[in-house]
């Protein structure tokens, strides 16, 4: 499977990066950054010397937006999930490559999409829908002609992690996600109710000790700062942590482990309202009085991940 990976790396970004590198099912054609754990800067910076780690300073890196899709600077960056360098304050990011010059990374997503069948190519956006939504944008063609993108994306029929009502990468750009989300698109989500399911254990981080691979044990380094997020925003028994954006990258090439329901979602974009960033998925079970902002066309074609076999997943991960 040939994939684009859209990431803001950020503790389970790398994760996810390493995941792809290792699955022979996966053939990575550039990786774009965005900001959100970390600056948009600041992600070019780590994705870089995480390929370079892994052993792929071969894939491009091209650097993203460094606003929102409706301009606004970068905003809310998670420091306190990730540390201020994006690799749990281990300060290790130090790329000798550097990303290609004189494009944008939606420029290189049309670029490269264009450049096979669009059906063959699967974006996976690990960050906000920014860079993907400004592709869509730029050539909106390449939704009808059955692009596949993965979002890590949304909270459903759980609570938000940055509030009771959004998730993460949804609410640092709402309209681009709902751009997305109505865009076409061979589009699936991801977001908090399976991927709050994934858990990795501080054992599980413990037993990659006796290993001598120098990125899983880059991996645990970096990790100790996320589990130690997850013991004071859950609760201090929770010694663990999430495996967010690993998920999304498994579900691209993995979904017969996950569950799908297909319906229409939207993401509320009010400004200042306390729901800004909710997702909202109407599976269409119900046949509503008032839906028109769901059933307008195009709009129900969006896969959303509803259920996992978390045990399946846990698997592959270890
Ligand atoms: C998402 O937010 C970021 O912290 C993670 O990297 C993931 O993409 C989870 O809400
Ligand atoms: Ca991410």
């Amino acid at each position: 499977m040939k994939v684009i990976i859209d990431t803001d790396p950020g503790i389970d970004d790398s994760w996810a990066l390493l995941l792809a590198i290792r699955s022979p099912e996966v053939q990575i054609l550039g990786v774009t950054t965005l900001y959100g754990n970390v600056t948009t800067k600041m992600a070019t910076k780590n994705a870089l010397y995480l390929l370079e780690l892994f052993g792929r300073p071969d894939v491009p890196v091209v650097q993203g937006s460094e606003t929102s899709l409706t301009g606004e600077p970068q905003n809310h960056i998670a420091d306190f999930v990730h540390g201020d360098d994006g690799f749990g304050n281990t300060r290790r990011s130090n790329p000798r490559g550097t990303a290609v010059p004189g494009k944008t990374a939606a420029e290189f997503i049309v670029e490269t999409v264009n450049a096979h069948d669009p059906r063959e190519v699967t974006v996976i956006a690990l960050a906000s829908a920014t860079n993907v939504a400004m592709a869509m944008r730029l050539d909106p063609g390449m939704a009808k002609r059955g692009l596949r993108v993965v979002h890590l994306g949304g909270a459903f029929r759980v609570n938000g992690n940055v509030n009771p009502a959004a998730e993460a990468n949804v609410f640092c750009d709402p309209e681009a996600a709902d751009e997305l989300y109505g865009s076409g698109a061979d589009v699936t989500v991801i977001g908090l109710d399976v991927t709050e399911r994934l858990f990795l254990t501080r054992a599980d981080l413990d037993a990659m000790r006796t290993t001598n691979d120098e990125s899983t044990n880059f991996l645990r380094d970096i990790s100790e700062f996320y589990v130690q997020f997850h013991e004071r925003a859950v609760e201090p028994s929770f010694s663990g942590m999430f495996m967010h954006d690993p998920a999304a990258v498994l579900l691209a090439f993995r979904p017969d482990l996950f569950t799908i329901e297909r319906g229409a979602v939207r993401v509320e974009c009010e400004k200042g309202a306390l729901c800004r960033g909710q997702t909202v998925f109407d599976e269409g079970v119900k046949r509503w009085t008032f839906a028109n902002a769901w059933t307008e066309e195009g709009r129900g074609r969006v896969g959303v991940a509803v259920d996992v076999d978390a045990k399946g997943v846990m698997d592959v991960f270890r």
